[in-house]
C-alpha cells in the first residue's frame, strides 16, 4: 500500500508519500481499500502538532474515508468482503488502504457515492447532533450560520432546512454567500461587508425583524461570539461548535442572562464515543435523508491522493466551498 505519512508533526510540508506494507486485519478489524478521503479540519491541526488528539508517530493523517472491504478479522460480524463502507477513525485516511476497527465501518446503500461517503459522517453528524440534539431546533424558527460555506456550514444550512427553519447563513466573500443560498439558505451576509465590529449585528436585526435568530450555529469564534450573542432572540442557544477563526473568545455572563438564553457546547466526537447508540440511530437516519436525497455533501473539487498538500493548502487559505475529496485511481 502507499500512504502520507507524518514522521514528524511540523506541518504539510513534512508529510510524504511513502510504500509501506500492506496491513493485515486483526481480531474484530477490516482492511479497506480507500477509494475517496475527506479533508476536515481536524486533519490540517494533526499534521501541526495543534489537535487535541496526538497520534503515536508516525501516523497516517486522513480522519474519514470510503472504499471496499477487502479482508476481514476474526470476529467481525454484519459485515462482508467487498460491502461499501463510510469510515471515520481520525487517521489512516489519506493512503490506499486502512486497518480499522469493524465497529467504525458505516455500511453504504447501494445509492451512496464513495465521493459523497466519505465526506459524509463528520460534517452531517456534527451538524445534525448540534441543531436537533443539543439545540432542540423546532420548524419555523430561524437559525444563524457562521463559516456557513465550509465543511460543517454548509451541512448546518440543509439539516436546518430539512428540520423546517428559516436559515441565515454568514460567511466571508460574495461567491461563498451565492453558495450558501445555492444550498437552500433564506438569506446570506457576507461578513467581509458587515463585520463583527461593524454593521454585522444591524444586518442580522434586519434580516429577522428585530427578534434576532432562535439558534446561531457557531464553528468560527473568534470575534463573532459577543456580538452575535448580544444579537440572538430571547430564548435563543447559541451551538459553540469550533473556532476556525483561531482565538476561543469568552462572554460577559450578563448575556445569557439578559436574553433568558443558553450557551451550548457540542462535541459530537464524545457524543459518539459516550453515546454509540444514539449516534448510530442518527447516522441511521442521514443515511436515510442522504438516499431520499434530502442531503447531499457540497464537494468543491476532486483531487487525486498524490495531490494532499495542495488540498491542505486551500484548506488553509479559506479558498474551499463544503469538501475537499481525495480519490485514489
Ligand atoms: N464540536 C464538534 O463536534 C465539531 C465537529 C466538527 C468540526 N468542528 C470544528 O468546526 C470548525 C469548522 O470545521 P470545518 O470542517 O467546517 O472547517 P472548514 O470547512 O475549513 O470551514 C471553516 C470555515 O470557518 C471560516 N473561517 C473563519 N476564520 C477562519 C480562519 N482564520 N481560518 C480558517 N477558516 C476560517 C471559513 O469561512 P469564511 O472564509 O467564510 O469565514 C471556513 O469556511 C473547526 O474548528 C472544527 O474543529 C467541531
Amino acid at each position: 500500500m502507499q500512504a502520507w505519512l507524518c514522521e514528524s508533526p511540523v506541518g504539510v510540508e513534512a508529510l510524504a508519500w511513502r510504500d509501506l506494507p500492506t496491513p493485515v486485519p486483526g481480531e474484530g478489524e477490516a482492511l479497506i481499500a480507500i477509494k475517496a478521503a475527506s479533508l476536515n479540519y481536524p486533519d490540517l491541526l494533526i499534521v501541526q502538532n495543534k489537535y487535541q488528539f496526538k497520534p503515536p508517530l508516525p501516523f497516517v493523517p486522513g480522519s474519514e474515508f470510503a472504499g471496499s472491504i477487502v479482508a476481514l478479522g476474526e470476529g467481525t460480524t454484519g459485515l462482508g468482503v467487498g460491502q461499501r463502507v463510510a469510515c471515520l477513525s481520525g487517521t489512516g485516511g489519506f493512503a490506499t488502504h486502512a486497518v480499522v476497527p469493524a465497529a467504525l465501518c458505516m455500511p453504504l446503500p447501494e445509492a451512496f457515492e464513495l465521493t459523497d461517503a466519505a465526506a459524509f459522517i463528520m460534517i452531517y453528524a456534527t451538524s445534525y447532533h448540534a441543531l436537533i440534539d443539543r439545540g432542540a431546533l423546532r420548524a419555523g424558527e430561524t437559525v444563524l450560520v457562521l463559516g456557513a460555506a465550509g465543511g460543517v456550514g454548509t451541512a448546518a444550512i440543509q439539516i436546518a432546512k430539512a428540520a423546517g427553519a428559516r436559515v441565515i447563513a454568514a460567511a466571508g466573500s460574495g461567491d461563498k454567500c451565492e453558495l450558501c443560498r445555492q444550498v437552500g439558505a433564506d438569506a446570506a451576509i457576507d461578513y467581509t461587508v458587515h463585520a463583527p465590529g461593524g454593521s454585522l449585528r444591524d444586518e442580522i436585526k434586519r434580516l429577522t425583524d428585530g427578534r434576532g435568530p432562535d439558534v446561531v450555529y457557531d464553528p468560527v469564534g473568534g470575534d463573532f461570539a459577543e456580538p452575535v450573542f448580544r444579537s440572538i432572540a430571547w430564548r435563543g442557544r447559541y451551538l459553540v461548535i469550533g473556532f476556525a477563526a483561531g482565538p476561543i473568545p469568552s462572554l460577559p455572563l450578563n448575556l445569557p442572562l439578559l436574553k433568558g438564553a443558553s450557551l451550548v457546547g457540542v462535541f459530537w466526537g464524545d457524543f459518539a464515543r459516550r453515546e454509540p447508540r444514539a449516534n448510530a440511530s442518527m447516522l441511521q437516519t442521514l443515511a436515510g435523508w442522504y438516499v431520499a436525497g434530502r442531503i447531499k455533501p457540497v464537494i468543491d473539487r476532486e483531487l487525486p491522493m498524490s495531490e494532499l498538500q495542495s488540498a491542505y493548502a486551500l484548506m488553509a487559505s479559506r479558498q474551499v466551498k463544503g469538501k475537499l475529496v481525495l480519490v485514489n485511481d
